[in-house]
């Protein structure tokens, strides 16, 4: 059976520490990997726009001798010039593997069950797996090891939130998410976070008190207020989510040393303010450096030789 990579929540806990583990190795000796994807090519679907995701994907690709291709939104018009059905039996006849960045989440499921190759998530309104991999991948190479780490997230419980507390749940680490009232994460999420962390040390607090989530943290992490399609929301968005910034007083509340952490792109001056994401403390250039080595790996691992 072909295999995907659309939810953490559908990983082994022994898959999601070989990824890692993979990681750590590639990055250290990336010419041992330069030809494990050679020959291979990678649709990319982007129904919204990107900087990192694109950028690693198609780096990727390069550095692990195959190629990528990338179809802009306008190209293929997605749903309304032809089915997502349709796309995938297509795209098997002539590509490897396919990477999505799009906005419903069943839009992604579509896709992987209507092709016979692997079909990666890329972002959807849902979820952004291969940011979470990077991220926890970034505070493995900083701390040596993540279980019982204490990760908050401030802000909009949405796709970076979600995907955090699933790969926070497989690491066994403890996770403290506060949002306004009325944007915490769903519910669906939470609970297969709590299924997922089962027998490890996983703590998940919800909360509408980013101090209480702050507090005593080893890693401080925000995302933007309104996300890509939430545009239209984004000054009603600005009042709610002012006490949520992350900013001196509210960094000061963590434990002494913590990281700052953002996937990137930030809104400077809305959720975290230039002092916090320029100081020292910052980690998101390593994270967003770092989304390149986990996705060679992901994409080794389901389009490379068995
Ligand atoms: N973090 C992230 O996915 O960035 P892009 O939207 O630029 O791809
Ligand atoms: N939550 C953001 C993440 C961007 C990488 C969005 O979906 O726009």
């Amino acid at each position: 059976m072909k295999k995907d990579f659309i939810t953490i929540h559908e990983l082994s806990r022994y898959e999601f520490n070989e990824i890692l583990d993979l990681t750590t190795k590639m990055k250290k000796n990336p010419e041992k990997y330069r030809s494990v994807l050679k020959d291979k090519i990678l649709a990319m679907i982007f129904q919204k726009p990107s900087l990192r995701t694109r950028m690693t994907f198609e780096v990727g690709m390069l550095q692990l001798g195959g190629e990528a291709i990338y179809l802009a939104p306008s190209d293929i018009q997605m749903g309304s010039r032809e089915s997502v059905r349709d796309i995938g039996k297509n795209l098997e006849r002539w590509v490897d593997g396919i990477m999505i960045r799009t906005f419903g989440h069943h839009i992604i499921i579509e896709l992987a069950e209507s092709t016979r190759i692997p079909v990666i998530n890329a972002l959807t309104d849902l979820l952004h797996p291969c940011q979470a991999m990077a991220d926890l991948f970034t505070l493995l190479e900083k701390k040596g090891s993540l279980a019982g780490l204490k990760l908050a997230y401030v802000g909009d419980g949405n796709n970076v939130a979600h995907s955090l507390m699933l790969a926070a749940a497989k690491a066994g680490m403890k996770m403290a998410v506060a949002t306004p009232p009325g944007y915490e994460p769903k519910k669906e999420i939470i609970d297969w976070a709590r299924e997922d962390g089962q027998g490890t040390d996983f703590e998940l607090t919800i909360t509408h008190d980013p101090v209480e989530a702050v507090s005593e943290a080893d890693a401080v992490y925000t995302d933007v207020w309104a996300s890509m399609g939430q545009e239209a929301e984004k000054e009603i968005r600005k009042k709610i989510f002012s006490p949520y910034q992350v900013n001196r007083e509210l960094f000061s509340k963590a434990k002494p040393g913590a990281y700052f952490m953002h996937c990137l792109p930030a809104h400077r001056g809305e959720e975290v303010t230039d002092e916090i994401i320029d100081s020292p403390n910052s980690i998101v250039y390593d994270q967003a450096e770092n989304r390149l080595h986990v996705q060679k790996v992901i994409m080794m691992n389901l389009m490379g030789k068995k």
